[in-house]
């Protein structure tokens, strides 16, 4: 992929932390995303991976503003939308329609008590899209039919389908104002494994025929590695590792992501059999307090004094190909 490439989203130094009370008068800070730079080209699709509870869903969130940032940038399509430093936060009504979320757990977003049509019809009334009652109706059936369900369906109410029916038509609902860029948050973990291919195949064709833009979001490398152009891996609200697809599957420089990828099973079941898989030891250390330095030093089994001491950059070692560890560094 040419450098040349238009840049629809760009995130400089996101950060998102969430006070949290400990105690009389005493507040700590959840550190969810910890100064996140990473850009999105226009038509491609980003996989976002990491652990649970690294701070994907809160990055993403973030970025489309539904939580205010502690810090750090955000350009949409050239247009810087939130500086901290220059204290800019422009008003986001324009930039919600262009930007989209589709949610993990399609029963929890969808209102049980209004009908699938009305469900469609209220992202459309908030942006005075389609305001003629036909062309209200026609727009929703259209909707429908584009994620493979049919205009019927608009008199139903969420819980009268199943969750892949439901995820549809969370997908309805994001493509009803016309988005150029969407954050998909683990659209398919909660659905069940034999229909997860069909709307990953849903979400490829819609890229195809209307030029979407996504970040998509999975806890498992393996739901992402084949669909995504680059994979950001995140550890500890950090990113540790950004590159394209298949470079990085192929040859993950981070030490982390390197765990990420011993875990994912090869197609190759001689191959499977025979490679040594990574174990990471403990746990994931709390965003409440994470370790110093590099945040992954308390698992890492390369670490040194100086991972304790020092915060590693992100820093390109091979042509788009970043990663933020010493051991990478020149010399080290
Ligand atoms: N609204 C919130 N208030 C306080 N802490 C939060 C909130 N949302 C998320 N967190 C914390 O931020 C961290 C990152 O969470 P999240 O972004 O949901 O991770 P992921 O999506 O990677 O599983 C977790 O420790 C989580 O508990
Ligand atoms: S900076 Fe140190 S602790 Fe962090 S990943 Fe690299 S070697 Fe491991
Ligand atoms: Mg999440």
């Amino acid at each position: 992929m040419s450098g040349e490439r238009k840049k629809l989203v760009e995130t400089v130094k996101l950060r998102k932390y969430f006070p949290v009370s400990s105690g009389f008068f005493k507040t700590s800070h959840v550190q969810a995303v910890q100064d996140v730079s990473l850009h999105i080209y226009e038509g491609e699709t980003l996989g976002l991976v990491g652990e649970s509870g690294c701070g994907k869903t809160t990055y993403g969130r973030t970025l489309l503003q539904m939580y205010s940032p502690t810090s750090g940038k955000i350009i949409y399509d050239g247009q810087t939308i939130y500086d901290s430093e220059k204290n800019i936060r422009v008003d986001m009504k324009p930039y919600r329609r262009k930007m989209q979320l589709i949610f993990q757990d399609p029963s929890a977003s969808l209102d049980p008590r209004m009908t699938v049509g009305e469900i469609i019809g209220e992202a459309l009334d908030i942006h005075k899209l389609y305001p003629g009652k036909q062309d209200r109706a026609d727009r929703i059936s259209e909707l429908l039919t584009r994620v493979g369900l049919n205009s019927e369906h608009a008199n139903r109410f969420p819980h009268e389908f199943s969750g892949g029916q439901q995820q549809r038509i969370g997908i309805a609902r994001a493509l009803a104002v016309e988005p150029q860029f969407i954050v998909c948050d683990e659209p398919i973990s909660a659905l069940d494994v034999s229909i997860q291919s069909q709307v990953v195949n849903m979400l490829e064709d819609l890229q195809a025929q209307i030029g979407l833009t996504y970040l998509f979001i999975a806890h498992d490398l393996s739901v992402v590695r084949h669909i995504s152009n680059r994979i950001g891996v995140m550890y500890l609200g950090c990113l540790v590792e950004l590159g394209e697809s298949y470079e990085l599957c192929a040859h993950p420089i981070h030490p982390y992501s390197q765990t990420l990828l011993s875990a994912v099973p090869l197609t190759d079941p001689e191959k499977n059999r025979t490679r040594s898989r990574i174990l990471l030891q403990g746990d994931i250390p709390s965003p409440l307090n994470p370790p110093s330095g590099c945040r992954f030093h308390t698992r890492c089994p390369y670490a040194t004094e100086r991972c304790a001491r020092e915060m590693p950059q992100l820093k390109e070692h091979a042509p788009g190909h970043y990663a933020a560890c010493h051991m990478l560094d020149a010399g080290a």
